[in-house]
């Protein structure tokens, strides 16, 4: 499996299982499907309301001897409810019990988006924090506490712009490490990619096949079928392999973590497998021409805060 590496010598397999949207009974088969299978990385978050299941899965993986702790990478997230610098330990600390972990190999924050403590969605602009009242900088200060406490072995965000990611490097000695956003050839985020990769952070692509077990209300009319792009179909045709593993696989071929979710233990398996497809430079300028900057997370659930949580002020 390739690996990302980290500058203490860390390495990252670029292939994980996301976990958004798998249901708590079916959480704990996958994440044991998938570490049978091979993948040595879950992607989990406290807002997705399943690492009890995701901690029982790893438990019962290393009891079992599956494999060692010290061979999985576990990455989560902050949720925007816990954004002041003094909340971060203890929120970290309820999804190391939820987990069964000592510690995450990472932690991110999960959106530049701030609300008020115990609203895990703001129904009104009542429930959000202003930037002021819960600055970026300070949110960061308390994630480099879990490093320092040796809660997590690196940091890192999501959904940041590069403007909030300078915003971090201005007011921090503490470089991100990891910037998780949404990616595919519909939005391969070039220039963040390569703002990114010049500052030596990591990405991660999250929603690689389009998320389509999206709830209804986060699609909007119209919306393209990444799976059933026409590029990607004819690619896919020529190397024999499924349109969701080539997608992968071109996440693979431009450095960056991908992390598709499936709780289908024939998907999961399928999924992975497309770590081994090669891609030539035709394929991936084809594959790169079709971008046409399309956000299937778009954020708009977020703009009930007000201007500076406005899709424009998250991505413009
Ligand atoms: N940081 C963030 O804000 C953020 C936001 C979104 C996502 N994420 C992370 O990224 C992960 C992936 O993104 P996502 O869950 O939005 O969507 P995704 O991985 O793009 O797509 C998931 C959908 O694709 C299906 N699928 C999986 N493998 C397939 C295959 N080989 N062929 C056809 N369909 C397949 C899944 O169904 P089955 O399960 O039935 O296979 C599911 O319906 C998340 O789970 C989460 O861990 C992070």
């Amino acid at each position: 499996m390739k690996t990302l590496k980290f500058k203490n010598g860390d390495q990252m397999p670029a292939l994980g299982l996301g976990t958004w949207k798998s249901e708590p009974g079916e959480v704990k088969k996958a994440v044991l499907t998938a570490i049978k299978e091979g993948y040595r990385h879950i992607d989990c978050a406290s807002i997705y309301q399943n690492e009890k299941e995701i901690g029982e899965a790893l438990n019962q993986a290393f009891k079992e001897g599956m494999v060692k702790r010290e061979d999985m990478w576990i990455t989560s997230k902050l949720w925007n409810d816990s954004h002041k610098k003094e909340q971060v330990i203890p929120a970290l600390e309820k999804t190391l019990e939820d987990l069964q972990l000592d510690y995450l190999d990472l932690y991110l924050i999960h959106w530049p988006v701030a609300f008020k403590p115990d609203v895990s969605f703001p129904e009104d602009a009542e429930g959000f924090l202003s930037l002021e009242d819960a600055p970026l900088t300070e949110t960061w200060k308390g994630m480099q506490k879990t490093v320092d406490n040796k809660l997590a072995r690196h940091i890192g965000v999501s959904n940041f712009k590069k403007e909030k990611i300078q915003q971090l490097i201005d007011n921090s000695d503490f470089v991100p490490e990891m910037n998780q956003v949404e990616m595919h050839p519909l939005l391969p985020q070039k220039e963040l990619v390569a703002y990114c990769h010049d500052r030596d952070i990591h990405l991660t692509a999250y929603s690689p096949l389009g998320s389509g077990d999206r709830s209804e209300q986060m699609k909007k009319d119209n919306e393209p079928t990444l799976l059933e792009n026409e590029v990607i179909n004819d690619i896919a045709e020529k190397h024999n392999v499924s349109p969701a593993q080539l997608l992968i696989s071109w996440q693979l071929h431009r450095g960056v973590v991908v992390i598709p979710k499936s709780t289908n233990s024939k998907r999961i398996q399928e999924n992975l497998n497309a770590a081994s497809i090669k891609l030539d430079n035709d394929d991936m300028e084809k594959i790169n021409g079709i971008d046409y900057n399309f956000r299937f997370i778009d954020g708009s659930f977020w703009e009930t805060g007000g201007k500076e949580y406005s899709q424009e002020a998250l991505w413009g």
